[in-house]
């Protein structure tokens, strides 16, 4: 019998967490992984922890900092660069999982504040700059790692970097609030029969060192204390596994997911005029025509 061709996975935030242990999971399903980290040792050490588990897995880790948008369009280049070296013309699955919450207001390099430049305008980016990838699958799936921290809150259009009133969840908030957004819109542009379709998913709380990395004391305090009774990450990555393996997906144009069953974002999240407004805004501070 002939094997059905292995599908291609793109995963960022693929060294820690919950993007680790659904590489590892898709990995088990017999997907290509392109995992993404930004250190090399910890691209290693995962890559070896994979194929411990998953001897004949085909596992190929890139480095970016997704901070950064000359970066991010380097990561997408070597993503095709490496497809095209093993003959492979597409892309089925991108995994915009990498994420992170900083305690101090900062702006990257492109001059953006950090949590919506990872959290949001990272995928925004990757998203737009693989599209021609994930247009050549016979059936893509664009999955984008939101929060349930997406609800109670809203654009804060008049000051969107946070400059004038940072604060550390406040920022996470909004980023996570533009995921499920992003996926709104990016569904409504492809439209209805597209081959491509995107599902925003929360993971609930999860036990993971998210909120120790970038955070001041309290913060770091805090997320030890209350991550210590979320799930387990592998738990956690089994909607991104079930949403990027299942050929038919029930619930057409549920684009919210929870454990493995779409449920309904927040109010504000399902609606046409911020999503739209946040894509062009997107659109501009990534320099897309
Ligand atoms: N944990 C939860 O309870 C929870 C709840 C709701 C949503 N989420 C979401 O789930 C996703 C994964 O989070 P997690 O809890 O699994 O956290 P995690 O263990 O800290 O994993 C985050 C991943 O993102 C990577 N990353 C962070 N900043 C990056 C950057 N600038 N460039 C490249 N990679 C970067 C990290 O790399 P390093 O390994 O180098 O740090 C790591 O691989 C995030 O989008 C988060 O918002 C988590």
């Amino acid at each position: 019998m002939e094997k059905t061709p292995s599908k291609i996975t793109v995963i960022t935030g693929a060294t820690a967490g919950i993007g680790l242990a659904a590489a590892m999971g898709l990995a088990g399903e017999d997907h290509i992984i392109i995992g993404v980290g930004r250190s090399q040792e910890k691209v290693d050490i995962a890559r070896q922890v994979i194929l411990e588990k998953h001897p004949d897995a085909d596992v190929t880790y890139l480095l970016t900092d997704l901070s950064s948008q000359e970066q991010v369009r380097q990561l997408a280049k070597e993503v095709k660069d490496l497809l095209s070296d093993r003959q492979l013309d597409h892309l089925d699955v991108l995994v915009n999982n990498a994420g992170a919450v900083t305690s101090w207001f900062t702006l990257t390099e492109d001059g953006y504040e950090h949590q919506f430049a990872v959290n949001h305008l990272a995928p925004f980016l990757l998203t737009h700059e693989l599209m021609p990838l994930l247009e050549k699958s016979e059936q893509a799936r664009v999955l984008t790692t939101s929060s349930a921290s997406h609800r109670n809150t809203r654009m804060h259009w008049k000051d969107v970097m946070l400059g004038k009133h940072y604060g550390t969840l406040r920022a996470y908030k909004q980023s996570k609030l533009a995921n499920v957004l992003f996926t709104l819109e990016l569904n409504r542009r492809l439209g209805h029969g597209s081959t491509i379709t995107a599902y925003a998913i929360d993971p609930g709380l999860v036990s993971t060192t998210i909120g120790t990395k970038d955070t001041s004391g309290f913060v770091n305090w805090f997320w030890k204390k209350r991550s210590s009774k979320g799930a387990p990450p592998e738990i956690a990555a089994e909607t991104i596994i079930y949403l990027a393996c299942r050929k038919e997906i029930p619930y057409q144009d549920a684009f919210y997911w929870k454990e493995c069953h779409p449920i309904a974002p927040s109010r504000y999240a399902q609606k046409e005029e911020p999503a739209a407004r946040l894509w062009e805004l997107s659109e501009t501070l990534c320099g897309i025509e």
